[in-house]
């Protein structure tokens, strides 16, 4: 979700105001989602590196997390929406946290939609905390296989991403997901986050339908 700012910027407004418009977009496409039959969606909604970012941005960025929770949660639950916080939860403030896991425990029976929301996340910071809870695990680690591994990072459990969207303009993976995106297909719009509606979202996925997906195997003209 990229382009809050830039958005904020052309409107002469703080860049807080242009992250309160995101949470209105996120409101609108995890709705879109639902409706459109998507299962799991992860939106990328604060970094590990977003720390480096002005203190007051910051707190209003925490400060949205709490609004949305608190404002949206019994809807969430109701609509069928389960949702999970993926990222590290070292550095977050104690209410933030204690959203996290009301979020987490009041939705936990849903199953319509996942919704993971990437929070404090990093792809390098998951792969390195999966890292070291599977050797506390005692596994046996030089037996683990790629299927195994997963099992300890925070989407365990979950589907690999098929589809990754990132608005903006900009075209970098910016530590997202790069165990689970290892095979993903990339939609990159212009669209600001702020702007980006349902027929952006289903024209990803119409770009999406176009793709031949190969996960490293030969085109299927020379295997057959
Ligand atoms: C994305 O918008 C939201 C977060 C990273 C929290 P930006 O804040 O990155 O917006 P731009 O890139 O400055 O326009
Ligand atoms: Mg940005």
């Amino acid at each position: 979700m990229d382009g809050n700012g830039r958005w904020a910027e052309a409107r002469r407004r703080p860049r807080s105001f242009g992250h309160r418009a995101g949470v209105e977009t996120v409101r609108r496409i995890v709705e879109d989602a639902g409706d459109l039959g998507l299962r799991c969606l992860t939106l990328y909604s604060f970094s590990t590196e977003n720390w480096t970012r002005p203190k007051a941005e910051i707190a209003a960025l925490m400060a949205l997390m709490k609004e949305y929770i608190e404002g949206d949660l019994a809807r969430l639950v109701r609509e069928g929406v389960r949702i999970r916080i993926i990222g590290t939860r070292q550095g977050l403030r104690p209410d933030v946290l204690r959203l996290i896991e009301l979020a987490e425990a009041r939705s936990a029976h849903n199953s319509k939609l996942q919704l993971n929301i990437a929070f404090n996340y990093g792809g390098r910071d998951e792969i390195l905390r999966a890292m070291k809870r599977a050797a506390a695990s005692g596994a046996d680690i030089a037996a683990m296989s790629e299927a195994d591994f997963a099992q300890h990072l925070d989407t365990h459990g979950q589907p690999d991403p098929d589809l990754v969207i990132r608005t903006s303009g900009e075209q970098r993976i910016s530590n997202y997901l790069l165990w689970q995106a290892a095979y993903a297909e990339f939609v990159f719009t212009e669209t600001l986050w702020p702007d980006f509606n349902k027929s952006d979202l289903i024209e990803a996925l119409q770009a999406f339908a176009t793709r031949t997906r190969r996960f490293g195997a030969a085109p299927s003209s020379e295997v057959a």
